[in-house]
């Protein structure tokens, strides 16, 4: 295969709005500027609602986190990982365990410093700055190398990033070297925005991230779900995120369905 990937390092640019930012703002946090709460206020206009689909996003990964934590999983690569705060993997994981690793990837040079003192008391949790579309890369830095034992079962985590990477940087082929990178027993999640479920509001959120540094790219559920390739899915397999294993007596879902996901184990 002809890597035609363009993985240089990402310019730091906060004039523009950066999705790690949004995501924040959207979950009520306190790390994001000017420029990322006016395009979160524009998208919550267009769409009412809108937060709630981020709520369930961080909520569906706590769940997932939780039910690898209850098989034995210990060991978490989170690629994308924004600004860990607010209910994150290594949040969830201390609830349940001391014994866990966590490995934050991001390529956002703004998230990465942000992330780094809040990470700073956590000797179970790093972050490393590199490019998801360069597996080399993020495999072989040195945080992955202390940190995780590949040859042994990992939770790798794709939640709300892969929908960053254009179709012309082959994202199926970007995540089958991932998974074939996998120790058998380890787990792959994603979360995607979807136009499947609402084409409307889905184009209409396209719209508003395509002025960001971050465009989004819609895919159908096929797609998405195309990405666990032979894996086996974890019941109940791709789905909308909130009916993803959810909590018993959950009150119902956001309005917006925008997202699908699950869990796959190799
Ligand atoms: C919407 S946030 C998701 C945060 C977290 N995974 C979650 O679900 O709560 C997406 C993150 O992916 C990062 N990102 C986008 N493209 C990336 C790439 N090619 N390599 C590394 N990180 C990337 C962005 O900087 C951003 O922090």
């Amino acid at each position: 295969m002809v890597d035609t990937r363009d993985t240089a390092v990402r310019e730091m640019d906060i004039s523009r709005p950066a999705a790690a930012r949004m995501y924040d703002a959207f979950l009520g946090g306190c790390h994001n500027f000017g420029v990322e709460r006016a395009i979160v206020e524009r998208i919550e206009t267009a769409l009412p609602g809108i937060a709630g689909t981020y709520v369930e996003s961080r909520a569906f990964l706590r769940r997932a986190v939780e039910y690898l934590l209850a098989r034995g999983v210990r060991q978490f690569l989170d690629l994308g990982s924004g600004i860990p705060t607010i209910g994150h993997v290594h949040e969830v994981a201390r609830r349940r365990t001391r014994h866990f690793r966590v490995v934050y990837v991001d390529n956002e040079p703004l998230t990465v410093a942000h992330s780094k003192p809040l990470l700073a008391a956590n000797l179970n949790a790093g972050i490393t700055n590199a490019d998801i579309r360069d597996p080399q890369a993020v495999l072989e830095s040195s945080e992955v190398r202390n940190m995780l034992r590949m040859d042994e079962p990992v939770g790798l985590l794709m939640s709300s990033v892969l929908h960053f990477i254009p179709d012309s940087d082959g994202p199926a082929d970007l995540v089958a070297e991932y998974r074939d990178r996998l120790a058998p027993g380890s787990h792959l999640l994603i979360s995607h925005v979807t136009d499947h479920h609402d084409p409307v509001a889905a184009r209409t959120l396209a719209d508003l991230y395509a002025e960001t540094s971050d465009p989004l790219h819609l895919r159908d559920a096929e797609r998405i779900e195309s990405f666990f390739g032979d894996f086996t899915r974890v019941p109940p397999g791709t789905t909308y995120l909130a009916e993803w294993r959810p909590d018993p007596g959950t009150p119902s879902a956001a309005s917006l369905r925008l997202l699908r996901g699950g869990l796959a184990r190799k």
